[in-house]
């Protein structure tokens, strides 16, 4: 008797280990259950002709607001733009109101999440001086995908600065850290040129590319010495490359869309403060670098490091605007257009968005498709010409930088453990994300 499976994706080309097959992707229970020729029978069934399956995108870098600030963005809105964006799995930054910074604080996000996230998530679990002793504990808690250090002072209150306390936090634990690399004490030195006001152009001068450089040279160094791996977030600089590429047993790193779509001084002089991040975007060059550092396979992943803020706020004189734009949603419309301007191939694309995240986090069941695995699927129209539309765009914060952008190559469908959460722009059903298992802890 053949095998009876709850849903069946036929007629699609299907990216999986093997590269792209015409073949059938058979689910039961959540859990990927038949590839290859299925029998449908008593199955319900999708077909897919004309378009192409991916494993789930994980977006790994998202800043989702709740608790304490959710006028930029709450749970439920944050995984809504995921969903709509063709995204499965999110993990969500530590800057909120409060820090996450203890166990009862990730039990908070956790509660909160449950019944109203679109799709599966994780949490980070801050660092500070005064938690440290603590960190080897709480990142084995369910839910938490790991430590994030702010090196650099950004959004929140988030910031350990020394080396003396960042040995003190990177001693404490054993999974690999995420770091956001910029040098606080070179940032209060130049903060001055900027104090008194000033074009919004003057960012990535008073964060230049060595308070970048600095940090992460200075992060490699206390990770060798600690015997810590590290992931380094949001690399924006040329400089920054080659200290990453010569480190690649210790540390992984992140590429963001917006650092491979935008540049100085265009997109100060386009979007203002909209444009504003840390780190910073910059001038062309840098993007051109981390393109081909995508090439060279030296990116581990892409996250959208979605941090969205009203306009209100970001109208704002600069240097008081907020950083951050929010991404969560375009990340992967942008990475398909690329895929199809011939800046990267689909497997390539496929690797940043999916398997990177799974082969860094050491994710249980996600990231690739096979037997065993989630039933988590990205489905992707790699034709479809589309516009990012201001109407399309969930995030509570309500504006992206790359409104009215053309795309070619859309999201078409995201299903998340087998439910089919969004279909042709519209979700579908009721919240069911629930927190990503990760092999440490399961
Ligand atoms: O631009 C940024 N915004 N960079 C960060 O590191 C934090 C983020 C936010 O939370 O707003």
């Amino acid at each position: 008797m053949s095998q009876v499976f709850d849903l069946v994706l036929k007629g699609a080309e299907v990216a999986t280990p093997n590269g792209l097959e015409k073949i059938s992707v058979g689910v039961s229970n959540g859990r990927i259950a038949g590839l290859g020729k299925i029998d449908a029978d008593g199955a319900e069934c999708l077909d897919l002709g004309g378009l192409t399956v991916l494993p789930g995108v994980i977006d790994s870098q998202v800043h989702f607001r709740e608790p304490g600030l959710e006028h930029k963005e709450d749970l439920e809105s944050g995984t809504r733009a995921a969903a709509l964006g063709g995204v499965t799995g999110v993990f969500e930054m530590p800057n909120t109101n409060p820090s996450t910074l203890t166990a009862d604080d990730l039990a908070n996000k956790l509660a909160r999440a449950k019944g109203r996230t679109w799709v599966d998530h994780a949490f980070f679990m801050g660092s500070s001086e005064e938690n440290a002793h603590a960190l080897a504990e709480l990142e084995l808690l369910p839910g938490c995908c790991g430590i994030k250090i702010f090196m650099g002072s950004s959004t929140g209150s988030l910031l350990v600065e020394d080396d003396e306390a960042l040995l003190k936090v990177l001693k404490s634990g054993r999974r690999r850290v995420s770091i956001h690399a910029e040098d606080e004490a070179r940032l209060r030195e130049r903060m001055a040129l900027v104090r008194d006001g000033g074009p919004v152009s003057l960012h990535p001068e008073w964060r230049d590319v060595e308070a970048a450089r600095l940090a992460t040279d200075r992060i490699l160094r206390l990770a060798r010495k600690a015997g810590r791996k590290i992931h380094v977030l949001h690399i924006s600089t040329a400089e920054e490359i080659p200290l990453l590429a010569a480190n690649k047993d210790l540390a992984t790193m992140e590429a963001t869309p917006q650092h491979l779509t935008l540049a100085a001084p265009e997109c100060y002089e386009e979007w203002g403060s909209l444009a504003q991040m840390n780190p910073p975007i910059r001038e062309a060059r840098h993007r051109e670098a981390l393109w081909q550092a995508v090439r060279d396979g030296v990116v581990d992943v892409i996250g959208s490091d979605h941090a969205p803020h009203t306009l209100e706020e970001k109208q704002r004189d600069y240097p008081r605007s907020p950083s951050g734009m929010p991404g969560v949603q375009t990340l992967l419309p942008l990475l398909l257009d690329h895929f199809n301007a011939g800046r990267l191939t689909l497997q390539r694309l496929i690797d940043l968005t999916s398997a990177g995240a799974n082969r860094i986090f050491n994710i249980a069941g996600k990231g690739r498709i096979a037997l065993g695995y989630d039933a988590d699927f990205t489905v992707v129209d790699l034709k479809a010409n589309r516009t990012i539309e201001p109407d399309w765009l969930a995030s509570k914060c309500g504006w992206s930088p790359f409104e009215g952008k053309a795309i070619k190559g859309w999201p078409v469908m995201t299903i998340v453990r087998g439910h089919v959460v969004m279909r042709e722009g519209s979700l579908l059903g009721a919240p069911i994300g629930e927190p990503i298992r990760f092999q440490e802890t399961l």
